[in-house]
């Protein structure tokens, strides 16, 4: 098959979404409506992409940035009028060009590839997917002949009742031949209950001209919902969440409660692994196998070893190893590394650190911008103070060392191989291997000073 264009129609502000967000910059999945069309028009093997945009043209812009050219619809006049906005773009493209709307985050690759496949199989001038909806209102019906043949599209506002019973809807993505749909285009009018330039009415003016459109209905009306409203992002949330649960329950995880658990598109997890209720995934998360995460945890852009058990954690932007213990209420901010085996217990914050094999932060910790080696044992209440109010500065901890409870690291300093800190210390100069390093007031006791007191 020839090369195909896709054009995405991400103009309209989304008037019903009440937000100064352009609408299909509003996340579902934890990625960008758009982003989601953007990728399923990859899949179906869109080469070239182009994005019709206007409300908002700079942020979307910023968000599509080189994945997309962009075409200008300075004001909103309709789907019709965005598509026309693209003819400068397509003068040089020929064969099929495939419009999609910005709005249908759920759409599925293999869904517009098969689209695309019937369309060059009839041979049509236009091919609409459409979808039978429970409940139709909202959308455009798809109005058929005695033939079943397609006749029209009519907008739900502009329907009559024997129209609005249809439940035969259009989802807003075709496939054209690029000449007759720009021809096609120079017929339509706004003469309608919304004053637009309807790209819907594209469809009847082809069929009057007696040019062949086919229409492919889809097999689960889920996969085109088109989203106006914050009732419907918060609908397809739930359906794409449900969507990637399942997948991972297929894949051999076990998700205790699918209702409490939330895991963005991107986030993949191998099989053994038990995901406890009350837990986020985000971003690029990778978990391995035999983990177990949650519950009441937040994970967010952070890779994730075999064997690690992550309970009570938020974590972002951070490495962890395999067989590692972390939490109950543990926060690993960027640019923590974790190594294999390492421990982290009760109510620490690690921030930008390296943590070795093996070593362990049991309790009521700070640690930041902190090497610290293999086996080292950091004493309940440790804090590297790391600031001193103009600049960060880092502390190294050896191998083996061992900070004694209740220390302060001020940093720069360097606590050697094997070397001890005495509880209580405040260390400011560079501990030795193999050292003792004590720095707090001797202890003085003054005997029967409570007999005294009275
Ligand atoms: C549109 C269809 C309707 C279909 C529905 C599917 C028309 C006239 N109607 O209606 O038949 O059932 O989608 O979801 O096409 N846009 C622009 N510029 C504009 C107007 C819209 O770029 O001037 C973009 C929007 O950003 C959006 C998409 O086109 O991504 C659809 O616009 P929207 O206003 O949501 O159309 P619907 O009323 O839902
Ligand atoms: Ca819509």
């Amino acid at each position: 098959m020839s090369e195909l264009t896709a054009v995405i129609l991400a103009a309209g502000k989304g008037t019903r979404m009440k937000s100064a967000l352009p609408k299909v910059l509003h996340k579902v999945g934890g990625k960008p409506m758009v982003q989601h069309v953007l990728d399923a028009a990859a899949t179906a093997g869109a080469v070239q992409k182009i994005v019709v945009i206007g409300f908002g043209a700079e942020s979307v812009q910023h968000v599509i940035g080189s994945q997309a050219v962009f075409a200008v619809q300075a004001e909103q006049l309709g789907t019709g009028h965005a598509v026309m906005q693209t003819k400068d773009i397509l003068a040089n493209v020929q064969g099929t060009v495939m419009v999609l709307c910005g709005d249908t985050p759920l759409l599925r690759g293999e869904l517009l590839l098969n689209l695309y496949r019937q369309h060059r199989e009839q041979g049509a001038k236009a091919t609409v997917l459409t979808a039978v909806m429970p409940d139709p209102s909202g959308y455009g019906r798809v109005i058929r002949g005695e033939g079943k043949q397609v006749l029209k599209i009519v907008e739900q506002k502009d329907a009559d009742p024997s129209e609005l019973s249809v439940n035969e809807i259009n989802t807003g993505i075709y496939c054209f031949e690029v000449e007759a749909l720009f021809a096609a285009l120079t017929g339509i009018t706004p003469n309608n209950s919304q004053g637009e330039y309807y790209l819907t009415d594209v469809i009847g003016i082809l069929v009057s001209q007696g040019d062949k459109v086919w229409a492919v209905p889809a097999d689960d009306h889920q996969d085109t919902m088109g989203i106006n409203s914050r009732v419907q992002l918060a609908e397809a949330e739930q359906i794409l969440r449900k969507r990637k649960i399942t997948a991972l329950m297929e894949n051999g995880v076990t998700i205790m409660d699918p209702a409490s658990t939330f895991v963005d598109e991107e986030v993949a997890i191998a099989p053994d692994t038990v995901i406890y209720p009350f837990t986020w995934l985000e971003g690029k998360t990778i978990i391995g196998s035999g983990c177990e995460i949650g519950p009441n945890s937040r994970i967010e852009n952070t890779s994730i070893g075999d064997n690690t058990v992550l309970s009570f954690v938020y974590a972002h932007d951070c490495r962890v190893g395999s067989g590692v213990t972390v939490g109950p209420y543990v926060h690993l901010r960027p640019g923590t590394q974790l190594a294999d085996d390492v421990k982290v217990g009760n109510f620490v914050e690690i921030k930008n650190s390296g943590i070795g094999l093996g070593s362990k932060v049991p309790h009521l910790s700070y640690i930041g911008d902190t090497d610290m080696g293999a086996k080292v044992n950091i004493g309940s209440g440790t804090i590297t103070v790391n600031y001193d109010g103009k600049h960060k500065h880092r502390t190294t901890i050896e191998d083996n060392a061992f900070i004694g409870c209740n220390t302060n690291l001020v940093a720069p300093v360097k606590i050697g191989q094997g070397a001890y800190v005495g509880a209580g210390s405040t260390i400011t100069k560079d501990v030795p291997p193999d050292s003792l390093g004590v720095a707090r007031a001797k202890q003085s006791n003054i005997e029967g000073w409570t007999q005294k007191r009275k």
